[in-house]
């Protein structure tokens, strides 16, 4: 039955590792989180709108509408992420409108179906995205995902009972960008991107491990320093998070600004030792797993 009104939710992520390999058919890690983006839309006279949203963006109309028609719909967006720092805020956007769209027009919709049509506004904003981001902010928890020419490959794992604090670097990065430069630095950096999908396969092996899993990821950070998508701000908050006793930390996502991520034992000194030092900081939680079954669709 189609509704006058309909409301759906999604997640952000962190990428634990992988971002940028993952490119190339190696394996990554994401988390969903406690954090996302929700899409309101109502049937509206005249073409489809945006009739309130928490962030702007020249690129969200054309996005939205490669999921709703061009006339008749009006969207609303409420978002708790920060936008463009690596959390996935696009990714959440895109899941919310593809499952507020199949509730307003009373259709189910399975995971496959979701991710396939979430594509459409990740490509307007980031030109040929692997579909990690928007996989795990579908099926919620944590997910290792790899893109092979045969499709993608996403296995649910179990959620790791992980502590982590979020970093600000306080400027944004630019997902197409940041993807096409590293493209532009093959076959050089090559091995860098492949000893990241080796550390994958450790990272997913030490999930439950945090003393073991700590180190991991502050290589995980310096191969992606090796690939060009750090930034001396990046490097200096993982230095701090390291100094005030966080077990591991690199940049989160597509690099260039965004987000530093740190997996802690206690977040207390290291919230405190970034804020010190200038930056926005939060401990973040996990989002649960989607449960099974459900049609992705109506409000969550
Ligand atoms: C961005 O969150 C993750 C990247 O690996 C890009 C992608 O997978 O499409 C940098």
């Amino acid at each position: 039955m189609t509704r006058e009104s309909a409301r759906a939710r999604a997640p952000g992520k962190l990428i634990l590792s992988g971002e940028h390999a993952v490119v190339y058919g190696h394996p990554a890690l994401a988390l969903a989180v406690d954090r996302g983006t929700a899409v309101t839309l109502r049937r509206r006279p005249g073409p489809t709108a945006i009739e309130r949203a928490d962030f702007t963006d020249p690129r969200l109309l054309p996005g939205l509408c490669t999921v709703l028609p061009e006339h008749g719909v009006g969207v609303e967006i409420e978002s708790d992420l920060p936008v463009g720092r690596g959390m996935g805020s696009s990714a959440a956007l895109a899941v919310a409108v593809v499952r507020a769209w199949a509730a307003l027009e009373g259709q189910a919709m399975g995971f496959a179906e979701t991710h396939a049509a979430a594509f459409g506004p990740e490509r307007v904003f980031h030109g040929d995205p692997s579909g990690v981001d928007h996989a795990v902010s579908a099926l919620g928890g944590c997910v290792r995902y790899r893109k092979t020419p045969a499709g993608p490959e996403i296995t649910p794992l179990p959620s790791p009972a992980l502590r982590l604090v979020v970093v600000d670097s306080g400027s944004a990065g630019d997902t197409g960008a940041l993807v096409a430069g590293v493209r532009s630095r093959r076959p050089g950096i090559d091995p860098a991107l492949d000893a990241i999908g080796v550390l994958v396969g450790q990272v997913e092996a030490a999930l439950d491990a945090p003393a073991v899993l700590g180190p991991l990821l502050t290589e995980n950070h310096r191969l992606l320093g090796q690939i060009g998508v750090s930034t001396p701000v990046l490097d200096a908050i993982v230095a701090i998070c390291l100094r005030a006793g966080a077990l591991g930390a690199k940049l989160a996502g597509a690099g260039g600004g965004g987000v530093v991520l740190a997996l802690v034992e206690d977040p207390a000194p290291v919230l405190r030792a970034v804020r010190a030092a200038g930056y926005t900081a939060f401990d973040v939680g996990t989002a649960p797993a989607t449960p099974a079954g459900d049609a992705h669709a109506g409000d969550r």
